[in-house]
C-alpha cells in the first residue's frame, strides 16, 4: 500500500530547531528510517514537508488521487489552527494518525488544542522521534490485518 508522511511548518529546520524540545535528528534522517520500515514491511512511503498550507492542502488531495492508504503527519503549529488542513483531511476520507515530537501537553496553552485530533485514527505525542516510529507501526499493523 502506500503511505503518506506529511510535515508541516518549520519541521525542515529539525536538528537545529530548538534542539532541547525537538532533539538532534534531522528531518531527511527521520524520513530514511520511515521508509526503510515501511519498505521493509512491503509498502511505499512518500514523504513531504511545506511551511504553506496550501501546499500541505494540495498534497492530501493529491494523495486521494494516487490512492494513498494511510497518512501520517505532524502538521506543526497548522495544528492548532488549521481547519482548511482539517477539511482536506476529512475531504479525502484517508485515515491518518496525528503525531507531535514534544509533549504539547506540557506546553503553552494554546498548543493544547488540536483541530485534527478529533478526526485522527489515533494521536501520538511527546516521544521526540518515536512518535512518528509508533505512528507508523500502527498504520503498518493496520494495513496487515486489513490489507484493502
Ligand atoms: C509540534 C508541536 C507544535 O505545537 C509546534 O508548532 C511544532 C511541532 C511537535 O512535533 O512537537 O512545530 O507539532
Amino acid at each position: 500500500a502506500k503511505i503518506l508522511v506529511l510535515h508541516g511548518p518549520n519541521l525542515n529546520l529539525l536538528g537545529t530547531r530548538e534542539p532541547e524540545v525537538y532533539g538532534r535528528t534531522t528531518l531527511a534522517e527521520i524520513d530514511a528510517g520511515l521508509a526503510a520500515a515501511a519498505g521493509a514491511a512491503g509498502h511505499a512511503l512518500a514523504c513531504f514537508q511545506s511551511n504553506a498550507e496550501h501546499a500541505l492542502i494540495d498534497r492530501v488531495q493529491a494523495a486521494r488521487e494516487e490512492g494513498v492508504a494511510w497518512i501520517l503527519i505532524n502538521p506543526a503549529a497548522f495544528t492548532h489552527t488549521s481547519i482548511a488542513l482539517r477539511d482536506a483531511l476529512a475531504g479525502v476520507a484517508i485515515p491518518f494518525i496525528e503525531v507531535h515530537l514534544s509533549n504539547v501537553h506540557a506546553r503553552e496553552a494554546f498548543r493544547h488544542r488540536s483541530v485534527l485530533s478529533d478526526i485522527a485514527a489515533g494521536v501520538i505525542v511527546g516521544l521526540g522521534v518515536d512518535s512518528y516510529r509508533l505512528g507508523l507501526q500502527a498504520i503498518l499493523a493496520r494495513l496487515a490485518s486489513d490489507p484493502s
